[in-house]
This record gives structure tokens, sequence and C-alpha cells, in this order.
């Protein structure tokens, strides 16, 4: 049967009906939103190419954290910015590193609201790449223990989650035995696991501060044009004890996305990065599209092809926009 008895503009007569045959749905329960801990109190510092967002010292983040989940955000995901970096990355895992006192003062300021944190050595590191160096290159297997390291410390400062986003090999079974034989065995793995050396991460370097010296992540990250390779990244995590994927950045990604989806039934999350961010909100600042309907298009695709949730700068408007 087709046209004229078949017209599929039927049922998009109404809002009502539009509702009712809606397929996807981009809800608060789906939003994380990503949050920068920086030296200092009272420090809200704007980030100039992401409108909205701010770099905040850790008395901030505990308010922050309050405003979340008063949004009814179910989670915030923590990057650190130390006062002092090194050669190894010390500041990744030490007790009182600034991601750990951030977890802890968001922890008691809003305890119901999830507390995830992002596991690497780049924004600690002097040399600004995700592991140890040998020589100009990025040591696998020396890194393993540091990022467990790390994992291990943000969990003993309380966080729920944790997300490592440093694609060295191994790296998940590694954290997984860390925790463990800390005695968190309760802590969740949300792995980065199909992560594209991209330029899109622009912005969020200017965030973190956690620019490269020398060279860049290609060694590491995977390379765009390749899909099978990142499903291949995306088994391996699985099998090493991950217990929720990822697939970064998102919007030039949606097919490995939506392939995932197909292949693996686990949680998939989907990291809206800061480039993606930014480019949506200079555009809306020109008065060249309509930012806020843009951004919920974006994300609605997200959900669309396959994510259970998404990283997003966006997520406090978002929340807040939401019926
Ligand atoms: C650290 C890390 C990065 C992002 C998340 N974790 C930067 C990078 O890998 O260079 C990017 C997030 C964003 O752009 O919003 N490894
Ligand atoms: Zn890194």
């Amino acid at each position: 049967m087709s046209f004229p008895t078949v017209r599929m503009r039927r049922l998009r007569g109404s809002e009502a009906l539009r509702r009712l045959v809606r397929e996807t749905r981009l809800g608060r329960d789906d939003l994380v939103l990503p949050l920068f801990a920086v030296p200092g109190s009272g420090v809200r510092q704007p980030v100039a190419s992401m409108p909205g967002v701010e770099r905040l010292s850790v008395d901030q983040i505990a308010e922050e954290a309050k405003r979340v989940a008063d949004l009814g955000i179910p989670a915030v995901i923590l990057f650190g910015i130390p006062d002092a970096k090194d050669a190894r990355g010390s500041g990744a895992d030490a007790a009182d590193g600034i991601v750990q006192r951030a977890v802890a003062a968001a922890r008691r300021a809003a305890p119901d609201l999830c507390v995830m944190t992002d596991v690497c050595l780049c924004e600690y590191t002097d040399h600004g790449h995700c592991g140890l160096l040998e020589g100009e290159t990025v040591a696998n297997d020396p890194t393993l223990a540091r990022l467990a390291a790390t994992a291990v410390s943000h969990a003993r400062a309380g966080a729920d989650v944790v997300a490592p986003s440093d694609m060295m090999d191994g790296r998940v079974a590694a954290i997984r035995a860390a925790l463990d034989a800390a005695h968190f065995e309760s802590v969740p793995i949300l792995a980065y696991a199909a992560k594209y050396a991209s330029a899109y991460y622009g912005p969020f370097r200017e965030a973190a501060e956690s620019t490269p010296a020398f060279g860049d992540r290609r060694g590491y990250q995977m390379d765009p044009p390749n899909q099978r390779e990142a499903l291949r990244e995306m088994q391996l995590d699985l099998d090493e004890g991950a217990d929720v994927l990822m697939v970064k950045p998102a919007l030039p990604y949606l097919d490995v996305l939506a392939e995932a989806r197909r292949r693996f039934d686990v949680p998939l999350a989907a990291y809206h990065v800061s480039g993606e961010y930014a480019m949506l909100m200079a555009a809306a600042e020109r008065g060249w599209l309509d930012g806020p309907r843009a951004m919920l298009e974006a994300l609605v695709s997200i959900k669309r092809a396959g994510a259970d949730f998404i990283l997003t700068y966006a997520a406090k408007d978002v929340a807040a926009r939401l019926p």
C-alpha cells in the first residue's frame, strides 16, 4: 500500500500525536555533567571556548553538585587541574589531590548524586600525555600501575564510578584487579572504550590544561576512519571487566554507537565532547542557529543511535528546559 492511502503526514498533524508516536525521548535521567576542579576557594573561572562552563574550586564543586542534584541530573564526572605537574603525574593518585578532594566535597554536598571520575594522567603530567614516557613514546605497561593507583585513590575518596580515558591496552583489567584487591569490588568501570584521536577535544584541553607538550595522541587514541577496530576495543574492554562502554566523541561517531548497540547488551554511554558543545554555542552566539533547539536535536540523535546516557556540558540547561 502506498500513496494516496498511505499518508505519513497524518501522524504529524499535532503535537499530541507527535508525542504519542515519538520513538526516542531525552530526559534528565540521561545526563551526566562534566565538572572541572581547580585549586583555591571561591573560584569560578569561565572557560572562554565553552560558554556556560566554569572551572570550580572544591567549595564551588560542592555548591554545583547540590544544584545539579536539585535539577534532577543523576550524575557528574569530575576532572582535576592540579597546582603542580610532574613527569609521572603524581597528583593523579594523591590522597589529598584535587579530584580526591572534589569527590569528597561533592558526595558530602549531594549524597544521592552519582559522582564519577575521569581516570587519566594527562592533566597531571608536565608533558601532557596520558601515560608515562619512555623517550618520546608513551609506555603502555608501566602506565597501568599508575592508572590503577589513580582509580583506587578515587574510589577511596568516595567515587561511585571510575572512568578510564587514557586508551592504554589492558587498563580496564589492571584497574578492575586493583579495585577488587582494595575491596572496591562494587565500584563500576565506565570505559572510554572507543575513544578517537579527535580535533573536537580542543576546548577541553584549554579547560584542563592538558595539551601535550610535544606530538599528539594518535599513538594511543583511535584513528577516526576506523569502525571495526572500535568494536574490537569495546569487546576487549568488556572482556577485561568494563561495566559500561563509551564512545567518544558522539556525533561524528554515531555509526560506531549504533553498531555497538546492536552488538553489546551492556549499557552504552556517549560523550558529546567540548568541541561539539563549543561549535553549537559559537553558532548560536552569532545568531546562526537556534542554540537550545540544535542542542536538543544533537543529544536526542545520540540517544536514537543507541546511547543509554550522555556526558554533556549542556546538562544543566537541558535539564532546566525539559518538561
Ligand atoms: C583525558 C580526557 C580528554 C577528554 C576526556 N578525558 C582529553 C583528551 O583525551 O585529550 C575530552 C573531553 C572533551 O573534549 O570534552 N584523557
Ligand atoms: Zn588523558
